[in-house]
Parts: structure tokens; sequence; C-alpha cells
């Protein structure tokens, strides 16, 4: 599919570009009128991620509500450990569970992974293939994975976690387990993020949310290797890491074969450019768009002089769903009033 706003690409391809392209992360969901009301028509979440259809409505919203220059499939990173074996809950108004968590070798072992697991997400390819229909052009499609320590994260703590301590006492008491695990993990994100590219995403981004919860050592042991492996095995688009919180692995992530790097609201630009060659994503603190639409403005404008090019402008996290919808606006907007040019 030809597209119309190619600007996400050709930036993240390192290309001189008219202004900075602007997405949102988490911009599918429920900031959005339109999405809490077909939300609220359905049983729960997972009906929406496994329904192609509907699945594609959602991902559209925000282009149509925005007119930001990408859209993201709507969908989960928990999609992966359930491919694998182990499934998950959204329980309202307090996130995923997993009924069933990994515990041992035994736990490991009985894991489905690679291709045959990656093939038990038809409906997220179908929806892929559904939304690229339907945008015929106009921007192009995000797709992404969790990166592997994140999912490792989630399928031994079985929930959100201020401090993964359980995912990390796994890392210290059973390290070798632990690389099994995350091979797993790595296989079946490889399987499926290839095959998110054959149904036609123009970009993949691998989300490692808790990398920052790491050290430094245990990052460059359990988590690096494993995004490494993914990002050289995605061809033809480009490729964004997003390790949140991992400012201390900014000479490591620049190692990795890839073409942009989100960086969170905790990095300075120009910090960054110190340790990183490559594109940059983010990084506007998502609490800023509480602040007035004057402010909103100003801190959008400054970021873009900040980064200085070779940026494509979001948060530094996925927006909150509290967030005032005309402060959204203000920061899209202001972003593509831009210009490098002048
Ligand atoms: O960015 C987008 O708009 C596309 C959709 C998307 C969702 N989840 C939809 C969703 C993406 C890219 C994700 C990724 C995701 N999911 C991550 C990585 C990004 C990040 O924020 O760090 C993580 C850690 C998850 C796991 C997850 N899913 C949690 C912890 C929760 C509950 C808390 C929350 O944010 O609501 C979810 C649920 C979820 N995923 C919702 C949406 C729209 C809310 C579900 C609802 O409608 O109630």
């Amino acid at each position: 599919m030809k597209l119309k706003n190619d600007l996400l690409i050709r930036t993240a391809l390192g290309e001189d570009v008219e202004r900075p392209p602007v997405w949102l992360m988490r911009q599918a969901g429920r900031i959005l009128p339109q999405y809490r009301a077909l939300r609220g028509s359905l049983s729960g979440f997972k009906e929406l991620v496994e329904t192609p259809a509907l699945a594609a409505e959602v991902t559209i919203q925000p282009v149509d509500e925005l007119d930001v220059d990408a859209a993201i499939i709507f969908s989960d990173i928990l999609v992966i450990p359930e491919a694998m074996g182990l499934t998950y809950e959204m329980v309202e108004k307090k996130g995923p569970l997993f009924p069933k968590t990994i515990e041992s070798e035994k736990d490991i072992v009985a894991l489905i992974s690679g291709a045959d697991a990656a093939a038990e997400l038809k409906y997220v390819y179908d929806a892929i293939q559904i939304t690229v229909k339907e945008l015929d052009g106009r921007v192009p499609l995000i797709g992404f994975a969790g990166a592997p320590w994140t999912i490792f994260a989630y399928m031994i703590e079985g929930s959100g976690s201020k401090t993964f301590s359980k995912a990390k006492r796994f890392l210290y008491q059973h390290p070798e387990l632990s690389h099994q695990l995350l091979q797993k993990i790595t296989a079946t994100t490889i399987a499926y993020l290839q095959q998110k590219v054959a149904s036609g995403v123009s970009l993949v981004q691998i989300f490692d949310s808790w990398a920052g919860i790491l050290t430094p050592t245990l990052f460059r042991t359990f988590a690096l290797p494993y995004i490494k492996q993914i990002a050289a095995a995605i061809t033809g688009v480009p490729v964004t890491v997003f390790a949140k919180g991992a400012w201390f692995a900014l000479a490591e992530l620049e190692s990795i074969d890839c073409n942009v790097i989100g960086l969170d609201w905790g990095t300075s630009p120009d910090y960054a450019r110190k340790h990183i060659t490559k594109v940059f994503q983010g990084n506007l603190d998502p609490c800023q768009l509480y602040g007035t639409a004057k402010e909103v403005e100003l801190a959008a404008t400054k970021m873009v002089q900040d980064f200085g090019g070779k940026h494509i402008a979001n948060l530094g996290h996925g927006v909150y769903p509290d967030t005032p919808l005309d402060n959204v606006r203000v920061f899209v907007d202001t972003i593509k009033s831009l210009s490098y040019a002048s």
C-alpha cells in the first residue's frame, strides 16, 4: 500500500524532513469518547482485541479524531504470553491478571513458542490487514510487541507490580531458567513481528516498559541480548526500541540494530545525543498535558527545538486516560505547525 503520509517512515530512516511526525503512545483508547462508548458496549477489553473489525475501528479513531501521523494497531503486549499458553484476564480498573504464572522449569518447558505460538494470533494479523485496507495509505500503521524482559516480568509476577521483585528474584535465583524462558519469548516475538510485517505494518516498536527497574548489569544480561535478536530479525521495516527508564543503558541501546530509540521524560535530548546517533522518539512528560494549553504549546515547541531534527514527536510514555483531550489536540497541532526550515 503506497502511503500518502510517509513522514514517520522517512524520519525513522534518518532522512531530512520538513517537520517531526507526531503520534502518541496509547493514543487508541481511553482518552477518546468514541473508544469508551464502543468499549462499554462489549464484554470487555479482550473482546475488542480479539475481534479484528473492532480492533481496526479503534485503531483508526485517533487518526480521524486527532490527525496524528501514524496509527498503532490496537492490541496488547500480553497476547504473547497467552499464545504461549498463559491466558490473561484484564480486570476492570486494575489491569492484567494471569491466573497461572511461571514457577518452575516444568512450566517453561510446557510453553509453546516460535512460529507455533505466533500462529495462535491470527486475529491480530487479520486486524492489521483490515486496518491497512481501511486506512488506504492515509498514515503508516505501527506494529508492536513487548520486549522479552517485560513479558517475562508479567509471566512470573502474574500482574502489574511496583517493584517486580518476584520477577527479579527469578533472575537472581534461576539465571539459566530465566534465559530459557527469555529465549522462548524471543523466538515467539520474532515470528509474531515477522507475521505483522507480512500483514502490512510499516514500522515495528518494541516496548520494554519495565527496563528501568533492572540494574545496568541485569539489563545487559537479561534484556539487551534478546532485544538485539528481535531487532536483527526484523527486515523490511524500521524498528523502534523503547526501553523505559533505561537512561543508564544508552550506550547499549546504540549498539542495537534498530532505527529509532524511544526516550521517556527522564532523559534530556542533549544527554541522549551524547550517546546515541540514531533517530529519537519522545519524550514530553505525559503530565505536561495537565497544564494550560499555552504551556503545552511552549513545551512541545521547546522539545522539538531541543531535539533539533532526527526526531519523532511523542510523549515519554503512554497518554494517561484522564488527560484533557483538548490538550492532546494542542500537542499534536503544535508539532504539526512547526517547520525545521523556518
Ligand atoms: O498504543 C496504543 O494506543 C495501542 C494499544 C496498546 C494497548 N496496550 C492497549 C490497552 C498498546 C501499545 C499497549 C501496550 C502495553 N500493554 C504495554 C506497553 C506500553 C506501556 O504502556 O508501557 C504494557 C505494559 C501493557 C500491559 C497492560 N495493558 C496494562 C498494564 C494494562 C492496564 C493498565 C492500563 O494501561 O489500562 C493494559 C490494558 C490496556 N491495554 C488498555 C488499553 C487501551 C486499557 C483497557 C481498557 O480499555 O480498559
